[in-house]
């Protein structure tokens, strides 16, 4: 069994996970060798959230930040609450999950998504902490973004070209790859996966979303991760361990973890 494995962005705090959330975390995920865990929260209230779980179990740490979908629900003050939290809480080790979601029309305008997430990539600067991005259909705008804030961080569900995985690791941006490169249709995914450099590589679940085939549609959890590992490890010609021990480290490295 593979062991070892970093799920660098999830969302335990999802109600998806209410009924057995204290069984996942203590038994089933450890059982299934996943030693860590980023929980991202996606506005004020879920960032509370995500603390109060990175507090109860140990393997769990937290991103607090607004997601580009909530940007419209942003209250006067909400950001500085989250900046509070962020300088004093030592288990909060990333803003995210922050970003541009052009994909869905109902969600805020262009604008008012690029001033919050270049609030937030403002405050990470300011806090010297990674931040975790969530890009939908908004390639041009966040390398913009990144190109004018200069984060550290990683592209999380990585589905921009081999070209613009390029230009992102460039800028020292790592890449992170889930359940999408174990589609049937993933082409563009299974071409970053064997291209990226690997000490940008990061592997992650976006659990209770994205799971793998063969439990496409299902609930996600951090196990599953060894099938997105055993097709990346396939791709490269190389063993699953070794790629899920590199991607730990990447992972520690990223969120500027010493132990
Ligand atoms: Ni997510």
């Amino acid at each position: 069994m593979l062991q070892n494995i970093f799920d660098t962005h999830s969302h335990y705090d999802d109600e998806a996970f209410d009924e057995d959330r204290e069984e996942l975390l203590t038994k089933v995920l450890p059982e299934g060798g996943v030693v860590r865990v980023v929980d991202c929260a996606v506005d004020l209230l879920t960032s509370v959230k995500v603390l109060d779980i990175a507090h109860e179990y140990d393997m769990v740490y937290a991103a607090l930040g607004y997601h580009p979908e909530q940007a419209a629900d942003e209250r006067k003050g909400d950001l500085d609450v989250i900046a509070e939290l962020l300088e004093k809480e030592e288990k909060a080790v990333a803003v995210g999950e922050i970003g541009l979601d052009y994909h869905w029309e109902d969600n805020a305008p262009r604008e008012t998504q690029v001033d919050l997430f270049s609030r937030q990539l403002a405050l990470s600067k300011d806090l010297g902490l990674p931040v975790i991005i969530h890009d939908r259909d908004a390639h041009g705008d966040t390398m913009e973004c990144l190109q004018k804030y200069r984060p550290s961080g990683v592209l999380h569900c990585f589905s921009g070209s081999v070209e613009m995985m390029r230009e992102a690791t460039k800028l020292g941006i790592y890449i992170g790859l889930g359940g999408v490169v174990t589609f049937k249709n993933a082409r563009k995914a299974v071409e970053v996966a064997a291209e990226v450099p690997l000490e940008y590589l990061v592997l992650e679940t976006d659990a209770p979303y994205m799971a793998p085939t063969p439990f496409r549609g299902k609930r996600n959890n951090s196990t599953y991760i060894a099938y997105v590992a055993e097709k990346i490890a396939e791709v490269r010609g190389m063993e699953p361990q070794k790629l899920i021990d590199i991607c730990n480290e990447n992972g520690k490295r990223l969120f500027q973890m010493t132990d």
